[in-house]
């Protein structure tokens, strides 16, 4: 420091000693941020963000048999359903105001293979709970998820030789799967399963078909996360071996995540996903910044376990906590938040 600077320094500083001397009450401030948040009314009319039940996907899991719910035990107040069960819950959630439900499958263990062919059978769990959905409550979207693991004898997304996944094997799979939950009714086919190329190869065979205006969700930006435990319990898909390291995105990186986006929108994806969300704010953000798509986030199972664990425990407010949660993700750019809250938050906001 030169010594002109040194001396500026010290009469600057006799300045501030000496006014706070002679003015010892208020010093004139001309921005005072907290103004706008005096009242509620104010802080509503100032508020940047809205939650909307609008924005809602109710993820629900369907099982075999007849007159059965069962607590998932992982996920307190989330249960699998038989059929007529979940009719039931669909026809009590569409009038609050949640616009669309994302189906999951328990398949037994005894229907399972390798290649996942339970995956397209037209009869199967999935397209019968379609086609019952769509009879009793038709304006609710159902959409279904593509993917192999619930199917697969190994809880893989994709097919496995040695040991690896097989990526376009598998995809011919995941087309004859969104072909048979399009030809039951579904209003978007969701592809979960991080196969290269899985989101084009679907797009030309619902086409072909004639499924032209059955969209696709793409679950574009998953990473490779342990917040997906407790959905593996309530399907009872854990993978047999390894990870799901060789498909699913390095939770370290972000310009991945815009590079697969750039993918699936190029192949022609709908809206575009990032799963799971609160651990990834900053990729939500990302996306909605890069592309005009609708983007949604999956607020995943084992968000949902760990703020119902806490809020069991008394140790935090479970409902602020949710909806401080969600609006994270809104103000973080989610358009669509997919979330085992839906139906909580739907009541919250009547
Ligand atoms: C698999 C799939 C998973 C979830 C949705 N689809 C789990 C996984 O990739 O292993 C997780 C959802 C959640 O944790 O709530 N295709």
């Amino acid at each position: 420091m030169s010594s002109i600077e040194s001396v500026a320094l010290e009469q600057q500083a006799a300045q501030i000693s000496s006014s706070s001397q002679s003015e010892p009450s208020v010093t004139p401030l001309i921005h005072r941020p907290r103004r706008l948040r005096r009242t509620e009314t104010l802080r509503r009319m100032v508020r940047e963000t809205s939650l909307r039940v609008e924005d809602l996907i109710y993820p629900l899991f369907v099982m075999e048999g007849e007159g059965q719910r069962e607590e998932i035990p992982s996920m307190p107040g989330c249960y699998r359903y038989t059929l007529d069960l979940l009719l039931d819950e669909v026809k009590e959630v569409y009038p609050l105001g949640i616009g669309a439900i994302a189906l999951f499958p328990l398949i037994p263990y005894d229907q399972k293979d390798n290649a996942g062919s339970e995956s397209y059978n037209s009869n199967g769990l999935v397209p019968c709970a379609v086609r019952a959905i769509k009879q009793a409550v038709p304006d609710i979207l159902v959409i279904t998820d593509v993917a192999l693991d619930p199917y697969s004898s190994e809880g893989h997304d994709g097919i496995v030789q040695d040991g690896k996944i097989l990526n376009d094997e598998t995809v011919a799979v995941l087309v004859k799967q969104a072909l048979v939950q399009a030809e039951a009714g579904a209003d978007v086919v969701a592809p979960s399963d991080m196969m290269d190329g899985r989101v084009g190869a679907i797009r030309k065979a619902l086409d072909a078909e004639g499924w032209i205006n059955v969209g696709i969700l793409a679950y574009s930006a998953k990473y490779a996360s342990a917040y997906y435990g407790p959905f593996r319990d309530a399907l009872n898909s854990a993978p047999k071996f390894g990870d799901k390291k060789t498909y699913q995105m390095d939770a370290a990186n972000a310009r991945e995540a815009i590079k697969e986006v750039d993918l699936d929108i190029a192949e022609g994806a709908d809206i575009v996903m990032v799963k799971p969300a609160l651990a990834y704010l900053d990729i939500i953000c990302q996306i909605k910044q890069h592309t005009n798509l609708p983007v949604a986030a999956y607020n995943v199972s084992g968000e949902y376990a760990m703020i119902k664990a806490a809020a069991e425990q008394g140790w935090i407010d479970e409902k602020k906590v949710v909806l401080e949660t969600l609006m994270s993700m809104k103000r973080a750019g989610a358009d669509l938040i997919l979330t085992y809250f839906a139906k909580d938050v739907a009541l919250m906001l009547q």
